[in-house]
């Protein structure tokens, strides 16, 4: 089935209410939007611990790799830019890291806190090319931006 955002909003917003501590928050966010849609074969966390580097958060799916450097991959480019990545053919994306071979096409949104700053970025894979539009960036982060606005 394919996610509806706004009812994936209100679940999530429900959830979390009043939560602060980040872990707890992305523990919550990458279980319920990985069991949102049958698309997402990885939904995962990658948190800045230092400048210009990503350790794994808590996710769903097969092993992650642990650490990521902002000069590289998907998620590198998404903490280094501060932009959504829409990735149709990973393949075809310079430096993609690949930790699962059957990984076709992916989506990476930074995490800001209420400052503003990224704090993490948000990895979502699928065995599906082009598996994620322009509904999925927006829907993931108006979630994001709302969990996230009240993390210090
Ligand atoms: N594909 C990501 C790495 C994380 S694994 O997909 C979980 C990237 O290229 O940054």
């Amino acid at each position: 089935m394919r996610v509806d955002y706004d009812e994936l909003e209100k679940v999530i917003c429900a959830l979390t209410e009043g939560e602060t501590d980040a872990v707890a928050l992305m523990a919550t966010l990458a279980c319920e939007i990985h069991h949102a849609d049958d698309r997402f074969d990885w939904t995962g966390f990658y948190r800045v611990v230092a400048p210009e580097l990503l350790k794994i958060g808590p996710y769903q799916g097969g092993h992650g790799c642990l650490v990521i450097p902002f000069a590289r991959g998907v998620c590198g480019a998404a903490a280094r830019t501060g932009e959504v990545q829409l990735v149709e053919d990973v393949d075809a994306f310079p430096g993609h890291i690949a930790c699962a071979s059957s990984t076709r096409s992916e989506i990476v949104l930074p995490v800001r806190n209420g400052a503003g700053e990224v704090i993490a970025v948000l990895d979502i894979d699928s065995d599906r090319p082009a598996a994620f539009d322009a509904a999925d960036s927006e829907g993931l982060s108006r979630i994001l931006g709302k969990v996230f606005a009240n993390v210090g």
